[in-house]
């Protein structure tokens, strides 16, 4: 499958991991065919070859003579979390516009003045691929210290073809240096360049030259399109879709964040793996992505550092049954966050969500939107054996505490 750069380093890794049994754990499975968190306690769980082989009570574990046996103490375990909304790999930071916004200037008006995403074009542009690597890492090891183990990051701050290829590289590269799983989209349609006045011209140019060779290095696992009056149409998005679509890419989109374009809804009529930001989404909106299966990602940092006040139809989303994940959006214009945890509270604090949906938003339902759930984002048996492992008494406490990690330890398959 296109998307596992690490899959060399992974599969050496994983083929020299011993047999590894973890016993006396408060387990929240995440399991779908459970309630709520699919909780079970004072369990155990084994596994071989960095899978998972049994989740369940210690009487029933399969024979493992060789295994590691690791006593957690009553310690609570959940899936390695999932952080499936990111910008990580960029150059350079927007710390001038943010005091630029704190003197009264608004995120449109910066970028419709030329800053934006523009500016971190410009200084991803001129950075070169290690020095990415370099700076994404710092980031990656904040989100890992969080619990995370699997992290997609976007590309869309090159907007040319060298460069888009550039940071999807620098992003493939992040997963060979840290045990986490590194899922890559091609975010093309994230802005008109400068060097453009013409956005269908500039998407005719993502279609035909930058499109093909981003699949053909197998660079990307999606694309995604950021859907906005100061961005792309809807239409225009969906030719890059479309094509995208043509070489087998899945869709993910930034929708109706500053308004609502109906970006939610095509999103569901191309049967994309989610629709994110989603705050102007419209009660039909939320209704075309439960039927669709496409995932809502609350992006509660970009909500907050915007000081925005129009929330994500968070009760239309349940009422319809629309799949719900949290993000960091981690991005140096409107998100600079690098705490999952902390996109969690804020995600209950500012939106009303649940600790359940928060939970389940970053693992069974972050694994969703990335199209991963056959692989990551529950404990069950046949999955890669990522665990989070905490000093907590109760679930809870994970959404609850502001800026501290309470992570025990972090198994990334079975490691
Ligand atoms: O997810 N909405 C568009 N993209 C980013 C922001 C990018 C930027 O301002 O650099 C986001 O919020
Ligand atoms: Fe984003």
């Amino acid at each position: 499958m296109a998307g596992e750069t690490t899959a060399n380093d992974a599969t050496r890794a994983i083929s020299q991991t011993p047999p590894r049994i973890w016993l006396n754990a408060r387990i929240a499975t995440m399991a779908p065919d459970r309630e709520g968190l699919g909780i079970i306690e004072g369990a155990a769980i084994a596994a071989e070859g960095g899978r998972i082989v049994h989740v369940g009570d210690a009487a029933d574990l399969p024979a493992l003579p060789d295994a590691e046996r690791i006593d957690c103490e009553g310690r609570w375990i959940t899936p390695g979390l999932i952080d499936c909304h990111t910008h990580l790999v960029f150059g350079g930071d927007r710390s001038h516009e943010f005091e630029l916004r704190l003197a009264g200037a608004s995120y449109e008006e910066i970028s419709r003045a030329g800053g934006g995403i523009n500016s971190t074009v410009t200084a991803t542009r001129t950075a070169s691929e290690d020095a990415l690597v370099t700076a994404s890492l710092a980031r990656l090891d904040r989100l890992m210290a969080d619990g995370v183990t699997t992290v997609e990051v976007k590309s869309g701050y090159g907007l040319a073809a060298d460069a888009e290829l550039k940071q999807l590289r620098a992003a493939r590269r992040l997963g060979g240096l840290r045990h986490a799983n590194i899922v890559t989209t091609f975010l093309g349609a994230h802005a008109l360049p400068r060097e453009f006045d013409d956005k269908d011209r500039f998407i005719n140019v993502l279609v035909q030259d930058v499109l093909p060779r981003v699949a053909d290095e197998k660079l990307a696992d999606a694309v995604d399109a950021f859907c906005e009056g100061i961005a792309f149409s809807p239409a225009q998005c969906e030719r890059f879709f479309k094509a995208a679509a043509a070489l087998g890419l899945p869709v993910k989109i930034h929708a109706d964040q500053l308004s609502d374009l109906g970006g939610a809804a095509l999103a569901a009529r191309l049967g994309a793996l989610s629709a994110d930001h989603l705050e102007y989404t419209s009660d039909e909106g939320a209704a075309a992505m439960a039927a669709a299966g496409t995932v809502a990602v609350i992006l509660p940092g970009a909500f907050y550092f915007l000081r925005e006040t129009h929330k994500p139809p968070i009760d239309s989303f349940r009422r319809h049954g629309t799949p719900m994940a949290v993000a960091t959006d981690c991005n140096p214009g409107t998100s600079p966050l690098t705490s999952l945890l902390l996109a969690m509270n804020m995600a209950a604090t500012l939106m009303r969500m649940t600790v359940d949906e928060c939970l389940l938003g970053v693992t069974r339902e972050a694994a969703r939107a990335l199209g991963r759930l056959d692989r990551v984002g529950t404990i069950e048996v046949g999955k890669q054996c990522d665990l989070a492992i905490w000093d907590i008494e109760r679930p809870a406490e994970l959404v609850y505490r502001m800026g501290f990690s309470p992570l025990h330890a972090r198994v990334w398959r079975a490691q």
